[in-house]
This record gives C-alpha cells, structure tokens and sequence, in this order.
C-alpha cells in the first residue's frame, strides 16, 4: 500500500544518510569508540529493548547497522520496517550525539534531547496514580497562537506532552515554562527525535514491567496495553513522518493530523487508525484522546486562572508578587479539623476580618489563618493531617499561586498577574474548599474554609492548632508495628510492574515516598476498590525480621504466586520487592560488613562501583533480589531499618545530600539505639567513591559495621 512505499523510500534514505555518517565517525573517531547516551543504563534503549542488544561503541553500532540494511533488501512485512526505520533513527541519533555530544547545535535553543532514566523513575507514581492520565508528542509546524492554546489544553489535562520539530522552537520562543514539571518538554527539531519518546515507552517496560530485553512480542504489548500515548502531527507529512507514524503505530501510538486526508488503517499493525485527520484545533486534542480510547476526567475549581498540576511547580518571585501571607513575615496557619456535621455549613467560604477587601486590594501582605472545617461520616481524625497536607498542593496547581510549609509556617503568594486575572481572596478559599471535596469526597461531605486576616484572631486561634499539632505528632510517634492491628498494600505499580506489592507499615512507608500508613489508609476509605488495600497482619512468624503470615498470604496472592514470602525489615533475606520509583537503593557492601544507600538523583560513582542507574536497572520489576531493596527516604530513620540484618550499624556510605536531608531524624534514631556517633562515622562522596579508601575510613573511625556478624 501506498504508506509502507512511501515509508520505504524513507528507510532508504535514512539507510544512506547514515551509512555515511556511520564512515565519516569512524574515521574521526576509532573503530571501537565507546559511548554512552546520558544517564541510562540501556544502551540504545529502543534496540536493547527489543533485541536485545546493547549497543554501547561503533563497533557494535555498524554490526546492527549492517544488519538492518540487509533485512532491508530481503523483508518486506510492515512490521520489520517499521521497526527498522525506528532503530535506524536511534542510530541516527546516536551517532548525532557522538560527534556533537549534544543534541541540536545549530539551533540558539536548548532542547532536553534524550530523556534519561532518572527523570522517567522520578514520574513513576505520577504515571500509576493517574496524575499523568497518558503521553502526548507534537511534531511538526502550528503558529504560535493555535499551539500556546493546544498545550494549555494538553496541561490542563495533565498530559505529558513533548514537542518535536517546528513546534518545539516555537514553544521556546514563546519563553514559557517547561520542562518535566510544567509537563511540556521541547525535545528536539527533527522527526527522527520522535524515537527519544519512543526510547522512553520500551524503557517503562524494563524499570517497571520487568521484562526481559530482546523479549520483542512481550515488550510490545507491555507498551501497547500500558503506556498511554499519542501523537499530532501538524502541517503536512513528509516521508519521514510517514515513516515516524508505522512505527508508533506498532506501539498503539495513533497519530492526529491537521490535514485533510482520509483516516488511513492498516490491520496488521494496529487496531487504531495510524493516521486520523481532524482539521478543527479546537477539537484535535479530544479527538487524539478518543482514538487511543482514554478517558480524563479533570477536576478544577471556578478560578479565572488555568489550574493542574503542569502549574505547581511554577514559582512566583518576589518581584511578581502582589500579595503574600505568612512566610515568616507575618502570622499565618492553616489546620483541617474534623467536626460534626451539624457544625458545618458545607461550601462556605467566609473571609473574617476588618475592611479585608480594601486590605487586599492594596497588596503587600497581610497575616492569614486557615481553618478547614470538614465533616464526614467516613471521616476519621487521622486523616486530618492527610487532608492538610493537600493543601500544599491545591493552592499550587493554580497558575500565579504559590504555596510552600506547613502548619504555622505555611507561606502564600499570589502574583500580580493573577490578580489581574481576576484572582480575589474569596478564590483561595474556593480552591481549598471544591478541591477538598473534589479529591477527598468519599471522606469528607461537608466543607467550610475559613480565612482570618486580623492579627489578634489569627495569634489566638494559631495556639489552639499548635496544640492539635502537637497531640498529632505525638500520636505518630507511637504509632508501630505492633500497635496498630491492620497493614496496607499498595499496588498502584502494578500498572507498570505487575507483580510488585508494596507492603505499607507505620515503620515502613512505601519506597516511592508518596504512601506513609496514615495516607494508605486514607486512600482506601476514600476509594475502597483503589490500589491501597488492607492487609491483614495475621500472625507475627519473626519480630526481628518482621515477618507475619497475613503479609506473606497477600503478597503471595497479589504477586500471581511468585513471592512466598518477605521480611518486612530484611535486604539479605526474602526481602520486600521494588518496582522501579524507589526514591533510594539500599545495596549490600559485603567488605565494608554492611549496606550503603544511594538516592535518585545523584549522579555519581558508589563505593561499589555502579552508579545509581545501573544499580536500578538491576533491580526492579516486582523481583527479589537478595543485597538489593528499593527503599523510601523515611525508611532508613525507622527504628524497623533493616531490624534483621542489624539495623542502621549497617549503614556505610550514603551521598553527602542524603545525609544532610536526614541528619535531624537519623541523630535521634541513632540515639536511641544507642550509637550517637554514628552519623560522623558513615563515609560520603567526599570521603571517598572506591572500596579500599572507604574501608580505610571506616577502620579509621572505628565504624561499628565491622564489628558485626558476617552480614552475607
Ligand atoms: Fe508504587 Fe509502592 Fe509507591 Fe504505591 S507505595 S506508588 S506501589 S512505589
Ligand atoms: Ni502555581
Ligand atoms: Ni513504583
């Protein structure tokens, strides 16, 4: 047919372009230069992926090269073509990054280019909890108005998109935000970029689906079935879209054009059309959202502004300020408390205090005290703090607004542009109030926010929620193991590695960092059929290593039988699985006797000579892998942290930022058990990065590691 000709003739050209280039780098270059794209430990993920081959110097890079160019002159079935053209594009665009070690120099912009493995592990729970509901690429060339008003829509949707080609410059030029947390990323200028979003769908398959590289039938429909995504092309097709669109096609990924021309289908390769023509912009992204067959639904407030999460991280500065509200500089708060219902009158908003409205007008800053009252018959006061976390986040997802603390160190702004869309006082409360019934409505059926703007109401009411706060933390604090008679699990990862089962404990919160206990119970009232379920403890088999029959009967269930059994508090010994978001790695050091813990994020060389990439791409997937666990931060403080291997003697090594985040919580752990100098004693990167230098220190220090029993 007419598109696999056409695709042909790209493959064709592709084929030679980089036949050329392949020689021209082997001649400035040697035959076996090594390289590596950035931060992954995937080779060229695409061909690792479904080949099984990881290509990591030109010597290997001709071979597959000579390869494709030979199934080129013998196959002809539209699968292997256009599996082909994708691989010959990352190769393509590896070679590009060999010889510029960047991506696209000719243009004045900086595109992100290859997308690495930190970034995609770091949107793993936004992606299962439905905050990333699909994936989107741009390609081609839209004016500025058309496309501003296409990623508004896309952000407001929370749709990752990625732009490539013309787009992608226009985007920069407009100066706006991007970037992952903005959920738009300029990738790069040319078609062939598509294939860096493609890099990035086959990759979810082996961080979290656990599967095997070169298993090519298994990976396929692992991104088919699990990765949501789609593309629009703008502006007329040329050969190499064609080409682009096969091969997305092959991984579900439908294509909506802008041109007029009829829906086209190919059978074999997909059950959606490849390509769906919608001329009408305001229509292209609904229609793009059908034809992958997805449903999103948004919840957003009544405000004059845009609102999602694309906007949360965005700051605003003290100069695009109009009005802010506590930060240090003036008396603010804000508390959830739980009341009967017969005390609420539910969404009210009432703003308490003198002449406000001139007050805020004014701008500059005033104090503000924020009572969330909230009433539910499946209302608990633990979930309180759970609900006044959210705050944080409902205020941000509003465009101009901005929240950082907590409690009675909370800080708001609101900036200038926001008001001048029409942003009041009122609005604040609004969001607070529809958000918290929007995302908490099978808890909470009545809300009432009230804002208090005059100083001596605020200092008087800010005691009483000290008070409360404290009551809270000192309920934590007692909350163990043992005391509390129900766990939870959390499975929200298991649409991406199916057989993992996160465990939830008061001493062991999820390895994402997103689930404390507290907040898995939360959810499950909230949703009783969600990815949080209760986990009955049963019957406690072995303290030390946290061992329960209940747990063991679930995990087994819930893993499809292929875990038996996990220690909740062990790394050597059936330890708990990962799946792929874990914000550390805990990694047995057998010469040092004990465990380092590196986090996402640093980028640097261990002390057992993998960087934290390459550790996390040996672990994961819902395996046991005894020696290494996926952790979260506040595990390592829990008086639980590896309780059967010994504790947090155990402990080594950890990158200088992570012990620096922790410092406070691990000195009181640390006391408790007895060992208050432990801290000074654990080696970091300026210490040393290879083995012999760090068991020199600990030998130095006296480590207490070393005294131990053998830890293997
Ligand atoms: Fe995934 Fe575990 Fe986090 Fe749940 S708690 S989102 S399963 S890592
Ligand atoms: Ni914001
Ligand atoms: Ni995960």
């Amino acid at each position: 047919d007419e598109f696999i000709e056409i695709a042909k003739k790209a493959l064709q050209d592709l084929l030679k372009e980089t036949e050329e280039n392949l020689k021209n780098t082997i001649s400035e270059k040697i035959e076996n230069f090594s390289f590596e794209l950035p931060d992954t430990t995937y080779g060229l993920p695409l061909i690792y992926a479904l080949e099984g081959i990881k290509i990591n110097n030109l010597i290997e890079l001709k071979r597959f090269f000579e390869r494709i160019k030979e199934s080129f002159t013998q196959s002809t079935d539209a699968i292997t073509l256009s599996l082909n053209y994708l691989y010959l594009s990352e190769i393509a665009l590896s070679l590009n990054y060999i010889n510029t070690e960047s991506i696209d120099k000719s243009s004045e912009f900086k595109f992100y280019g290859f997308l690495g493995d930190t970034i995609q592990r770091t949107l793993g729970v936004q992606l299962v909890d439905g905050r990333i509901p699909a994936v989107a690429v741009l390609l081609g060339r839209l004016d500025s108005d058309k496309l501003l008003s296409i990623i508004k829509e896309l952000q407001e949707k929370r749709i990752l998109t990625f732009l490539i080609g013309a787009v992608a410059e226009e985007f920069l030029k407009s100066g706006q935000r991007h970037g992952f947390e903005a959920y738009i990323v300029p990738v790069g200028t040319k078609t062939e970029h598509t294939v860096f979003v493609i890099d990035w769908a086959v990759r979810a398959s082996l961080i979290f689906g656990g599967q095997t590289a070169g298993d090519k039938d298994a990976i396929i429909e692992y991104v088919r079935k699990r990765i949501n995504a789609f593309a629009i092309s703008f502006g007329s097709l040329n050969e190499k879209a064609v080409a682009m669109a096969l091969g997305a096609a092959v991984l579900a990924i439908p294509v909506i054009t802008d041109q007029s021309l009829p829906d086209v289908s190919i059978p074999e390769i997909a059950e959606y059309p490849l390509l769906t023509a919608e001329k009408d912009y305001s229509k292209i992204v609904r229609k793009a959202i059908e034809t992958r067959g997805l449903k999103i639904v948004v919840e957003k407030p009544s405000i004059p502004v845009s609102y999602g999460p694309a906007f949360e991280g965005e700051r605003v500065r003290k100069e695009d300020t109009f009005i802010e509200f506590g930060g240090q500089k003036t008396p603010a708060f804000e508390w959830v408390r739980m009341m009967d219902v017969a005390e609420v009158e539910d969404e009210k908003v009432e703003i308490i205090g003198t002449d406000w409205r001139n007050r805020y007008e004014q701008g500059g800053r005033m104090p503000l005290g924020i009572i969330v009252k909230v009433a539910g018959k499946k209302m608990q006061k633990d979930f309180e703090p759970v609900i006044e976390r959210q705050i944080h986040t409902f205020i941000n997802e509003a465009e101009g607004l901005w929240h950082i603390g907590q409690r009675d160190i909370n800080w708001i702004r609101i900036s200038k542009k926001a008001k001048q869309a029409g942003i009041s006082l009122e609005h604040l409360g609004l969001i607070i109030m529809s958000m918290t019934k929007a995302r908490f409505k099978s808890i909470v059926d009545r809300v009432e926010v009230l804002l208090y703007v005059d100083e001596k109401d605020i200092l008087t009411l800010r005691e009483e929620a000290r008070q409360e706060y404290r009551r809270r933390d000192l309920r934590l604090a007692r909350l163990t193991d043992e005391e509390v008679d129900k766990f939870y699990s959390c499975l929200l990862c298991q649409s991406f590695a199916p057989k993992h089962v996160c465990v939830i404990t008061p001493e062991r919160p999820g390895l994402c960092g997103a689930f404390t206990w507290l907040d898995a119970k939360a959810a499950y009232e909230i949703e009783p059929t969600g990815g949080n379920q209760p986990v009955e403890k049963g019957e406690l088999i072995d303290p030390i290593y946290g061992r329960y029959s209940g747990v063991d009967e679930y995990v087994k269930k819930h893993s499809g039988g292929q875990i038996q059994t996990i220690n909740l508090y062990s790394i050597m010994e059936n330890p708990m699985t990962s799946c792929g978001c874990f914000e550390c790695i805990v990694a047995v050091t057998p010469e040092a006797n004990g465990v380092l813990i590196v986090n996402r994020g640093y980028s640097g060389m261990t002390p057992i000579g993998m960087k934290f990439s390459t550790i996390a791409g040996m672990i994961g997937g819902g395996v046991q892998t005894p020696g290494f666990m996926g952790v979260g931060v506040n595990y390592i403080t829990s008086r639980k942290f590896l309780k059967g291997d010994g504790g947090i003697r155990r402990i080594v090594w950890m990158p200088k930022e992570l012990k620096e985040r922790i410092k406070e919580s691990f000195q009181k752990v640390a006391e408790q058990e007895g060992v208050p100098e432990l801290f000074q004693k654990i080696a970091d990167e300026t210490v040393c990065e290879d083995i012999e230098c760090l068991i020199d220190y600990l030998t130095k220090v006296g480590h207490p590691a070393l005294e131990m029993e053998p830890i293997i």
